[in-house]
């Protein structure tokens, strides 16, 4: 059995800052690495947390240091991947002694774990919030893919490359899923995309593979399914992914109410 812990979106803010003026961000990750690093003996053993984006809200260097600050209490070893609010250099510095960081370009990193291989590919378009797969990124997935027929593969990226119903969502998602969906069908072997982006626990499904959608850390997009939807944020509705690979394969939602001490069975 081969499991990968999924933390997304935690946006994380200079020193003292909140987000919006509002939501410690950097509080709430505390209490999720502490949460889930409460929770290993009974879940684990994980093999790695992956970091699907958005790691911090405002791309710059005062936010990356209080992200590296809080992660050096991290108790697993952790990769990442850029979402919309991140620079890719911001990014690459923060893990840039993880092996699979490439040092220039675009942040596509394979690692294997075990029986699965962890992919990961970098949708950031900087100063936009939607996503956008560059050539150089098609090109790396395809080939990549190429030598991983026969093995389990996680393929985290942040920007989802199916519709998830909130317009405000849909509207900044992934623009070129159509030439992923070529890559996509094109591969033969078990796949499952990973993403973030939406704040939300959400299962959908893109080119006849299962995706999921991992929730934040700290905060949620409010659930609105209408086409005129007013978009906000709401506290709270934080939680991670435990995506688990072996003779069964599933992917458990881990909330926050799950770091609470039990009341027995009688
Ligand atoms: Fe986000």
């Amino acid at each position: 059995m081969t499991r990968i812990l999924q933390v997304s979106d935690l946006h994380i803010m200079p020193e003292g800052q909140l987000f919006h003026g509002q939501i410690d961000t950097a509080q709430a990750l505390r209490e999720m690495l502490s949460g889930l690093a409460g929770l290993l003996p009974a879940i684990g053993p994980v093999e790695r947390i992956v970091l699907s984006g958005d790691l911090t809200e405002t791309g710059c260097v005062d936010a990356y240091a209080m992200l590296q600050a809080i992660m050096a209490e991290c108790p697993l070893p952790w990769r990442v991947i850029p979402g919309n609010h991140d620079s890719r250099e911001g990014v690459r510095a923060l893990a840039a002694d993880a092996l699979s960081m490439p040092a220039t370009g675009p942040i596509n990193w394979r690692e294997d774990v075990g029986d699965v291989t962890l992919l990961g590919v970098d949708t950031l378009v900087e100063g936009a919030a939607h996503g956008t797969l560059a050539a150089e990124s098609l090109d790396w997935l395809s080939s990549t893919l190429r030598g991983l027929q026969g093995r389990q593969v996680l393929l985290f990226m942040h920007h989802p490359p199916c519709t998830t119903g909130i317009a405000a969502m849909d509207d900044i998602g992934l623009l070129n899923h159509s030439e992923l969906a070529e890559i996509v069908v094109a591969h033969a072997g078990p796949l499952q995309i990973a993403c973030g982006h939406v704040h939300r626990m959400m299962i959908g499904q893109f080119a006849g593979r299962q995706v999921v959608i991992a929730p934040g850390t700290s905060h949620a997009v409010i659930l609105d399914m209408r086409a005129r939807m007013e978009f906000g944020f709401i506290p709270g509705h934080r939680g991670a992914v435990l995506h688990s690979f072996g003779d069964h394969c599933q992917s458990a939602l881990i909330s926050s109410a799950d770091f609470a001490d039990p009341f027995p069975f009688s």
